[in-house]
């Protein structure tokens, strides 16, 4: 079975990055034939309009997806744009996808919403994500929640070509771990790099301690019983703690009497602890750029044989050859 996902290289990830999306991704690894994981930088251009800015970010994003645990012997690890097949797909593609489809879809209505001016790339993102699932015939996509809507999408992007020139591609599914399919913020909604509120995997400790301790709380006397369920400082407590200790500490807020300032120091040593290991093979990766370069260079020569089959059973399919 085919697994594919895609993460932009817009900033450095996040707890929500992680656990949402791409511990999935390492869990899932299984063969390079079989799992295949891209930084997606002709999305990012939607929004990173800096070109020093997107060619550093997207060195981080495969030094940070490496030191998290993506091996290149288990998966295929390219970066977007070094598959040009894509551009080919998208625009076919392009031409059977309904625009109502694409006004539906999230990104675009609320940037619309909020009264500002998108530009095309933003209102078709959509098919060029369904153009990287389709190009590799991928069969799950590991993604956190608010990525569910766009693998829907390509479905019906995938069904209404279908349609028209026959069973061309195959439908994909999106994978989510119900449980941290929303890891929430440092003020509770939802963390994402452009509300603010995110904790960065690999952020200067001091600077995450900081923001750990910053985590809102209420105001309630430290005396009273407390309810852990829905409470996200509980919430990113247990992404790191293991059974017992999530257990226990639902205990504590039952029985009340605590200050959640010791809860956050708790929770800023367990998330120290959680990835030391990534920290220390980061600044080991970092010093070898020319292996980054050649562990992408490998990744998209192996895509590429795999998009240029799928392309060309496409182009078959709609006369283009
Ligand atoms: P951001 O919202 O910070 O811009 P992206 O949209 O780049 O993050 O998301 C990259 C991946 O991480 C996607 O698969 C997305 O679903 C997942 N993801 C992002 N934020 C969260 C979150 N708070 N909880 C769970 N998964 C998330
Ligand atoms: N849109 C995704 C995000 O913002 C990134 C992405 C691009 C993707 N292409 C993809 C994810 C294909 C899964 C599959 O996170």
């Amino acid at each position: 079975m085919r697994i594919l996902s895609g993460i932009q290289p817009t900033g450095r990830f996040h707890w929500g990055n992680y656990f949402g999306a791409i511990r999935q991704y390492i869990d899932l690894q299984n063969g390079r034939d079989t799992a295949f994981y891209f930084i997606a930088n002709l999305h990012a251009l939607t929004t990173v309009r800096v070109k020093d800015q997107l060619v550093q970010n997207t060195l981080d994003a495969a030094l940070d997806l490496l030191a998290l645990g993506l091996d290149p012997n288990r998966a295929t690890l390219f970066v977007q744009s070094d598959v040009p097949e894509i551009s080919e797909l998208c625009w076919i593609l392009m031409t059977t996808t309904p625009m109502g489809l694409l006004e539906r879809c999230h990104a675009y209505k609320d940037k619309k919403a909020r009264g500002l001016t998108a530009d095309a790339g933003l209102f078709t993102y959509p098919v060029l994500m369904a153009a990287d699932i389709l190009l590799y015939d991928s069969e799950l996509v590991p993604v956190g929640e608010d990525q569910v809507q766009h693998v829907e999408v390509c479905r019906d992007i995938a069904g209404a070509f279908n349609h028209s020139f026959g069973e061309v591609f195959v439908l994909p599914k999106a994978y989510v771990v119900k449980d941290t399919a929303k890891v929430p913020g440092l003020d509770g909604s939802k963390m994402s790099k452009s509300y603010g509120n995110a904790v960065d995997v690999f952020e200067e400790i001091k600077t995450q301690r900081k923001k750990i301790m910053s985590i809102v709380t209420d105001s309630r006397p430290l005396e009273e019983p407390k309810n852990p369920e829905g409470d996200h400082l509980f919430e990113l407590y247990s992404l790191f703690a293991s059974s017992e200790q999530t257990k226990s500490l639902a205990e504590t807020y039952r029985r009340g009497g605590f200050g959640y300032g010791s809860v956050k120091k708790e929770l800023a040593v367990l998330a120290e602890t959680y990835f030391a290991e990534a920290r220390a093979k980061r600044e080991e990766l970092a010093a070898q750029p020319a292996k980054i370069r050649e562990i992408l260079a490998e990744g998209a020569k192996k895509a590429r044989q795999k998009a240029s089959e799928v392309l060309l059973r496409t182009q078959q399919a709609c006369g283009l050859k």
